[in-house]
């Protein structure tokens, strides 16, 4: 059995006066112990966040596939771990589109963060484009294919479907759409990693809400949500861990 797992991605927001918000969603977090809740923060409020809310999983948004060196502006998974981040998500498409990032740095990213005891949210997803072209398999499978680190178990590694043209927009993939990504990425799992494919929760991203999250939720192989825009505050972030529960 899967539990859900909510989880907040900050993006390029948040300022200190936000600290409250977390706050707010690490006390509902508490109030509903059977799902799983985390927020992906900016690096700046990673140590702040850790320590007003020391119960809840606070994360990052990207770490460096070294743990030290010449990368300026970069950040190593030794550096998250000592700023109190538990998880790290790698091969998000805004990296992908906004740094060149390719499958193989995903999978160098989430080996590195493995060796340091972080836990991962892979994300994959096609573009517009692709799925227009009816391209949206193959380019998903294959970018799991190219980044699922050596060693993926569910104690550690989390999946993410996020179709790129439904973050941010308001437009969402149909339930029947979401349920066969989501089956086909468990059957490409099984394939590369066996049995314990059926315990790796798998997520989907884009454009959830808290009027779109139970109905999401709900779907087959759709173990949880990973929320940009609505998890910035408690008031749009809590309905959703709710309707998880
Ligand atoms: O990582 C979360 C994400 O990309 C979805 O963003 O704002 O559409 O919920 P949003």
């Amino acid at each position: 059995m899967r539990r859900k797992l909510v989880a907040g991605n900050w993006k390029m927001h948040g300022m200190r006066p936000h600290l409250r918000e977390i706050d707010a969603i690490a006390a509902a977090a508490r109030a509903h112990p059977q799902v799983d809740a985390l927020l992906c923060v900016p690096y700046t409020l990673i140590a702040a966040a850790a320590d007003i809310a020391p119960d809840f999983t606070i994360g990052a948004q990207d770490v460096h596939e070294s743990d030290q060196g010449a990368h300026t502006g970069d950040i190593s998974a030794p550096m998250l771990v000592e700023a109190g981040a538990k998880v790290v998500i790698v091969g998000h498409s805004e990296r992908r589109a906004d740094h060149a990032e390719t499958s193989h740095h995903t999978w160098a990213k989430a080996a590195a963060a493995r060796r340091h005891g972080l836990n991962v949210i892979l994300c994959c997803g096609e573009t517009e484009a692709e799925h227009d072209a009816g391209r949206a398999e193959r380019i998903v499978q294959s970018q799991i294919e190219k980044s699922l680190p050596d060693g993926a178990a569910p104690d550690w590694l989390t999946i993410a479907y996020e179709p790129r043209w439904a973050i941010g927009t308001g437009k969402t993939p149909t339930l029947d759409e979401i349920a066969t990504m989501h089956a086909i990425l468990r059957a490409k799992l099984r394939g590369m990693i066996g049995p314990s494919a059926n315990e790796m929760r798998i997520l989907y991203g884009g454009s959830v809400s808290g009027a779109n999250a139970a109905s999401i939720l709900a779907v087959d192989d759709v173990d949880g949500a990973l929320v940009g825009g609505a998890s910035l505050t408690a008031a749009k972030f809590v309905p959703i861990i709710e309707a998880a529960a």
